[in-house]
Parts: C-alpha cells; structure tokens; sequence
C-alpha cells in the first residue's frame, strides 16, 4: 500500500471542519513530499563524510521507512510552521528526522525481546523480513541519520534553530521519553517483577512512549516557525494532548480493529498485560478522554483562530482515524 493511497483511506472519518476529503488531500500530498525526501537520503549515494552504505542494512532501513505510515508527525511539524509563516523545507527536514526516530522506535518496539510482532504497515516486520541483528543495527542506523538531517545546514541555515531541534529530539527520544516509556510499558506487563499502574501511572507512560514524540512533532514546528514563548506554550498543550489522545486512540483500535485495517495485529495488548486507559476505564471511558483530548487540542490553538483549522483537524483524525 502506498502513503498515498493508505492516507486516503484512513482519513474518511474525520467528522466535522473541513471537509474530509480536503483534510485527507492535505495529509496525501505531505505524505507524498515526506516519501520523496526519505527516499533520497535512503538511495545507495554514499552521503558525506560515510565511507560505504552496507546493502542490506541500507536495503531493510528502506523496508522500515518506505512506502507506508500515515507519516503524521511531519505532517505536524509542517503544519504548525505552514501556520506560524515558517519555511516549509526546514520543516519538511525535521519532520522527517521525527519520522525516522518513529521508524527505529516501531523496528525496535516489534522485536521479539519487546511488543514480539510479525507485521508492520501491512509488510513483515524488519526482524521478519531479515533477522533480529540487522533489525536492532536498523534501528541504531535510523536514530542517527535523524539526527544527521536535523543538524544539516541544507535546509536550516540558522545555527540556534538547529540546535534547538536537536536538543528537543534527543530529549523526547531518550530517557525521559520515548525510550523511558517503552520501559514503563514493559515494565507494566510484570516482567520486572509485580507491577500496578494506576490511571495515572499509565497516562505518564502514555505521555513517555508516544507523546513526547508527537508533541515535539508540533514543538520543531514552532521552532522553525519562531513562535514566541506564549505561542510555544500553547502549541505544547495542543501537542501534549494530541500524543495523549492518539495512544489512547492506538489501544481502542488494538481491541477493535482488524489486523487487515491496521497493518499490524490487533487484540494483543490485553494478554500481553498492557498498561491502556482501555483497560483501566473501559472503552466508553477511554473514548471519552479522547473526546475530552481533542476539545483541550481545540482550545490550546484558539488564538490562531481560522489559521489554526488544520491542526484541529488534525486533533479530530487522531481520534477518529480508522487505522
Ligand atoms: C504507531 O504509530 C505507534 C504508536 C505510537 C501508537 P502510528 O499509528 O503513527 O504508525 P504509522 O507511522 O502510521 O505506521
Ligand atoms: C508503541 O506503542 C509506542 C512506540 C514508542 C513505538 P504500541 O506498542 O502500542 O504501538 P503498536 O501498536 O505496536 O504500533
Ligand atoms: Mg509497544
Ligand atoms: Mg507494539
Ligand atoms: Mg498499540
């Protein structure tokens, strides 16, 4: 399936502002612009300062990034900067490095050793289609080259900027972030030891594994767009919120949806012992707090008024997105 034609499919459900299929056209056209880039900072040209591109290693990151995701943290990142008067290309160039990060989380996270999945944006996983080595070395290779295109003064000629990016990245990849809550998630399932996550237990682990990535999705928006320390807040809020409400989100579909519709299993994490707000409120009450989510995504980019209608689209399709 290509990102084009999955990101049509899955953007049907979008309820109310614009018009579905504007918001799907939208979504399409950066997956498309995201594909594009990736596809040339994964080609066999030996970049700078690399002494070879090993093929198979070159070959399965290509397997892991290419040709499927609905690539929505981009689509945040150029979004917030489009909103904010930015520059689309530097936009496009971190969005991409948070892609990459996602990348190595999702080769990472469905390693025997962890979520332990065979599938994977409708193809077999990395550690499937190749072995569990060149799967972790994937992942490792993914990490850097994110922060290799972050860094890259092509499209941010501004020092600060770039910096900024790479600090923000690193601190909602790492320990404090997406990499501690992937812990956390573990760590839920017992494997430690006896384990008890309250509601809010599981909301900070939430917060960790899948929000921080998605809010500086927004956040690297709001620095290539210069956006003041009012507007940074704000668009903290909008993102915090959405990351909350797209696990969520994610934990409805793994009880609900078919693997065919995802592209990846589905009504595991209950036998696995995952910590989910499903688990811990019921699905009534889990789709309430999304519904909740999106409302505070709604009035954290109030101020922007009209400008601000695709990120609140955007709040709308993570609840009601289909895959
Ligand atoms: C899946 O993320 C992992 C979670 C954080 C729940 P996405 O649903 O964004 O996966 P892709 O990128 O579209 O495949
Ligand atoms: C994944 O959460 C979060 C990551 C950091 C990758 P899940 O384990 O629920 O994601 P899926 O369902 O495998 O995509
Ligand atoms: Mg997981
Ligand atoms: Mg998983
Ligand atoms: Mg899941």
């Amino acid at each position: 399936m290509t990102s084009t034609s999955s990101t049509q499919a899955q953007t049907g459900s979008v309820k109310a502002g614009t018009p579905a299929s504007e918001f799907s056209h939208r979504l399409a056209q950066v997956a498309e612009t995201v594909e594009t880039f990736l596809v040339d900072r994964l080609g066999p040209e030996i970049g700078l300062g690399e002494i070879a591109r090993p093929p198979r290693l070159m070959e399965a990151m290509r397997h892991a990034v290419l040709g499927g995701g609905k690539r929505l943290r981009p689509f945040l990142a150029i979004e917030t900067a489009r909103m904010l008067g930015g520059s689309e290309a530097a936009a496009l160039a971190a969005g991409a490095g948070v892609e990459l990060v996602h990348c190595y989380s999702l080769v990472h996270d469905d390693l025997p050793a962890m979520d332990d999945d065979d599938m994977r944006r409708g193809k077999p996983t990395v550690h499937k289609a190749y072995d569990e080595a060149t799967a972790i070395l994937v992942g490792d290779a993914l990490q850097t080259l994110a922060f290799e295109i972050v860094a890259d003064p092509t499209w941010q000629p501004d020092a600060r900027i770039r910096a900024d990016l790479v600090l923000g990245l690193a601190r909602a990849s790492g320990l404090g972030g997406m990499v501690g809550g992937q812990l956390l998630d573990l760590t839920a399932e017992g494997r430690f030891g006896a384990a008890n996550m309250d509601v809010d237990d599981t909301l900070r682990m939430q917060a960790m594994k899948t929000g921080a990535i998605l809010a500086f999705s927004v956040e690297a928006g709001a620095i290539v767009g210069g956006a003041d320390a009012g507007q940074r807040a704000a668009l903290l809020r909008y993102g915090l919120a959405l990351g909350q409400a797209f696990q969520i989100a994610d934990d409805i579909l793994d009880r609900e949806a078919s693997p065919e519709a995802m592209g990846k299993a589905t009504g595991k994490d209950k036998d696995a012992g995952k910590a989910t707000l499903v688990d811990r409120l019921g699905l009534d009450g889990a789709r309430a707090e999304c519904d909740r989510l999106v409302g505070v995504c709604e009035d954290a980019v109030a101020l922007w008024g009209e400008k601000a209608r695709t990120l609140r689209d955007a709040a709308r399709f993570t609840v009601a997105r289909k895959t």
